[in-house]
């Protein structure tokens, strides 16, 4: 057991048991596996919360021996967890990792992996519940999920509270199309509730903090909607370029990485209904409705709801960097965006007429994502004199990374023998109150799908109802190729155009940050 243990942990593992459990991950030499899904279980084996018959099996096309994939684990740990490796612990999960090697399309393969699962199940001489994790590129996803069906793993437990789950990685579709043809291979296999699909920014402690923060105080939620707010910006902002992955980013882009999934969950958890209850469903009941009171983008060559640029070279954190179109695998004639701005309007009573800005980008300022709620400037004309009033719109502001927390900002008068105003913050930081070594998402998420709680995770129609959004835009920029594709220096905030969809309305972006 951890010394370190996390007050919120206290008491926790009672309430959130996991049965007992075969993990198999498909992926397993890749780099999410290593970077967070190896360190993900080892810290809830630190905090008690990995079930008494724990057994991971990781699968891969290459033959890794047991005992190498367990040092690779050891050493992934060592790099990448957020807490040491401990002594103690480590050996009890480590005996209960191996690998097996077979291709993704290979029945055989599938059959064996089934053997082995069983010869598990045998030994620990109880029932155990299958968990697959498809940490794979989704070229593969369809013969996985085939022959998780065909083998007759994705059926295993079935009718008992041990149904074999699968969880999927993103991403989830290219288009709605693909979505859906997505769903129906899954569907084929798995009933919805055994299926997990996964946005690791559900996970986020700031995020889950929304439902608490709307729903459990009693101030925000009558000044919630159009006659206090004047508009919310949502920004997921990084400051690193594609790097090494510019092959894989340049046939993803902005909008299809981040827009999509990330940004439309914090959409839809800001602007939902209250649910009936905390339950998985009434929550992604919620989330759906909201997602279809959302007006379809106007698409206009001369500006509409969207816009979206590429980087050029510039300075970013003191270093010169260089443009899209020079990095490493990108097609100098690419049309991918690096950066994408959009405005959408919620069509029901809470919102309508309230404006939701949502951007994403690479090589920005800063790396950060944060949900800024911006409510209307006080009626009256007491403070109007700008050489002494220096007034800013009350923000609310949910930082989600860096630095966790949430940002109230006021006006409020400075000291002095004169009224004179000055914006001020009042801030709540995570690890001020709660200390630094909060869980990461993927714990969350990993547990709760052992448990069976699929609050966290995206259900099908939610995710087609974001693509039929989505879909018209990005065949739309398509059919456009370079054209109407900005751009915006390395170390900015993006292109100007970004700057005009906010204009319209007379707001402006936030300096996004704490
Ligand atoms: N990495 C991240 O930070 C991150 C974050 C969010 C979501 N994701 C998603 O998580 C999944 C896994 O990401 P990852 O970064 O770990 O991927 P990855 O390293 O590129 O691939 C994972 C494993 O899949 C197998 N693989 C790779 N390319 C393949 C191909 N063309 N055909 C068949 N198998 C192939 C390889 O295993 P073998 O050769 O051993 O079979 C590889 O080690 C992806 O869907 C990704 O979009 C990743």
């Amino acid at each position: 057991m951890s010394e370190e243990r996390h007050p919120f942990l206290q008491g926790l593992s009672k309430h959130r048991g996991a049965p007992p459990t075969v993990i198999v991950i498909f992926g397993a030499s890749g780099d999410l596996t290593a970077r967070k899904l190896i360190p993900a279980l080892y810290n809830l084996g630190l905090d008690n919360l990995l079930p008494g018959d724990f057994h991971l099996i990781g699968y891969g096309r290459k033959p890794i021996p047991d005992a190498e994939f367990q040092d690779k684990s050891e050493k992934d740990i060592g790099q990448f967890s957020r807490r040491p490796l401990n002594s103690d612990i480590w050996p009890h999960i480590k005996k209960n990792i191996s690998y097996h090697a077979g291709g993704y399309d290979d029945p055989k393969a599938f059959e064996e992996l089934r053997e082995k699962c069983l010869a598990i199940e045998k030994e620990a001489g109880r029932d155990l519940q299958f968990l697959f994790y498809i940490s794979t590129p989704p070229s593969v996803f369809k013969p996985i999920l085939e022959n998780l069906g065909s083998s007759g793993l994705a059926a295993h437990g079935k009718g008992t509270n041990l149904a074999s789950k699968v969880i999927i990685e993103k991403p989830f579709g290219r288009d709605l199309a693909t979505a859906m043809e997505l769903n129906q291979i899954i569907t084929n296999q798995f009933d919805e509730k055994q299926v997990y699909r996964i946005d690791h920014y559900l996970g986020k402690e700031t995020v889950q903090d929304l439902m608490v923060l709307r729903f459990a105080n009693s101030i925000f939620e009558p000044i919630w909607n159009r006659n206090y707010v004047d508009c919310v910006q949502i920004t997921v902002a990084e400051d690193l370029g594609v790097g090494t992955r510019g092959g894989y980013y340049d046939h993803s882009g902005a909008t299809r990485d981040m827009l999509q999934n990330h940004t439309m969950q914090l959409l839809a958890l800001t602007a939902m209904e209250a649910p009936v209850s905390l339950s998985a469903e009434d929550i992604r009941n919620e989330k759906v409705k909201l997602l279809k009171s959302i007006q379809p983008l106007k698409l206009d060559p001369h500006g509409g709801d969207a816009v979206r640029a590429q980087y050029s070279e510039g300075i970013i954190n003191g270093e010169k960097a260089p443009g899209y179109l020079e990095e490493q695998d990108i097609p100098q004639e690419s049309a991918t965006e690096t950066f994408a701005a959009l405005r959408f309007h919620i069509n029901n009573w809470r919102w309508q007429g309230v404006p939701f800005y949502l951007r994403s980008g690479k090589r920005l300022a800063r790396r950060v994502s944060e949900i800024a709620i911006q409510f209307k400037q006080p009626s009256g004309s007491l403070f109007t004199d700008p050489s002494r009033f220096d007034m800013a719109a009350n923000t609310l502001v949910i930082q989600i990374q860096p630095d966790e927390g949430t940002t109230l900002l006021m006006n409020s008068k400075i000291p002095g023998l004169e009224t004179r105003t000055q914006p001020v913050k009042m801030h709540f930081r995570y690890s001020t109150t709660f200390g630094s070594n909060t869980p990461e998402a993927y714990e969350r998420l990993i547990l709760d799908a052992m448990v069976g709680d699929s609050t966290l995770f995206i259900r099908g129609d939610e995710t087609e109802t974001s693509w039929k959004l989505y879909t018209p835009l990005l065949e739309y920029w398509e059919s456009c190729g370079r054209k109407g594709l900005d751009s915006y220096q390395c170390g900015s905030w993006g292109p100007l155009s970004a700057d005009r969809l906010l204009w319209e309305n007379k707001h402006e972006w936030r300096r996004a940050g704490p």
